[in-house]
C-alpha cells in the first residue's frame, strides 16, 4: 500500500492505494464518483476521460499512485453553484448525446481541448475527440456542441 494525496473536484483525499489500482477505479470505487464510466478498460474508448492537472487523460491508463499530488476533475466537478458548465449546456442544447455512456468522457475531453484551444476548427475538434468513441450519435452533434461551447 502507498499513501497518496489527490485533490478531486476541489476536495483533498488521502488514500492508501495498492500500486496496481487504476485511477478510474479509485475514482469510482473508493470515492464513489461513478460519473466516470468504464467502457473498455484498455485505453480504446475514452469513456473514462478526466482532467488530470488540467489535461484530459484516460483514467484507465493511469495508476492511482501516479496521480499522487495531482488535481483531478471528473464530470461531477464541472457544474458550479448548480449551473452546468458551458460544454455541458452545449451538449444538452445540441442534442449531443443519446444513451449518455460516452458523454462524461466526451465532455471532459472537450473541456480539455477548449482550455488549450478556445477556438478550434472542426478538424481540430474531430482530431481532439478521436480517442473518444460514441456508438449512438454519429458524432455530428457532438462536434456542433463543442463548436457552440467554443463561441459561447
Ligand atoms: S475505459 Fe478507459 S479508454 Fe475505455
Ligand atoms: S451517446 Fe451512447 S455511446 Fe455516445
Amino acid at each position: 500500500m502507498r499513501r497518496v494525496s489527490l485533490v478531486v473536484n476541489g476536495a483533498r483525499h488521502e488514500l492508501d492505494l495498492e500500486p496496481r489500482e487504476l485511477l478510474v477505479y479509485v475514482l469510482r470505487d473508493r470515492l464513489g464518483l461513478t460519473g466516470t464510466n468504464v467502457g473498455c478498460d484498455t485505453s480504446s474508448c475514452g469513456a473514462c476521460t478526466v482532467l488530470l492537472d488540467g489535461e484530459s487523460v484516460k483514467s484507465c491508463t493511469v495508476l492511482g499512485v501516479q496521480a499522487d499530488a495531482a488535481e483531478i476533475t471528473t464530470i461531477e466537478g464541472l457544474a458550479t453553484n448548480g449551473e452546468l458548465h458551458p460544454v455541458q449546456e452545449a451538449f444538452h442544447a445540441e442534442h449531443a448525446l443519446q444513451c449518455g455512456y460516452c458523454t462524461p468522457g466526451m465532455v471532459l475531453a472537450a473541456v480539455g481541448l477548449l482550455d488549450e484551444n478556445p477556438a478550434p476548427s472542426e478538424e481540430e475538434i474531430r482530431r481532439a475527440l478521436e480517442g473518444n468513441l460514441c456508438r449512438c450519435t454519429g458524432y455530428h452533434n457532438i462536434v456542433r456542441a463543442v463548436q457552440a461551447a467554443a463561441v459561447g
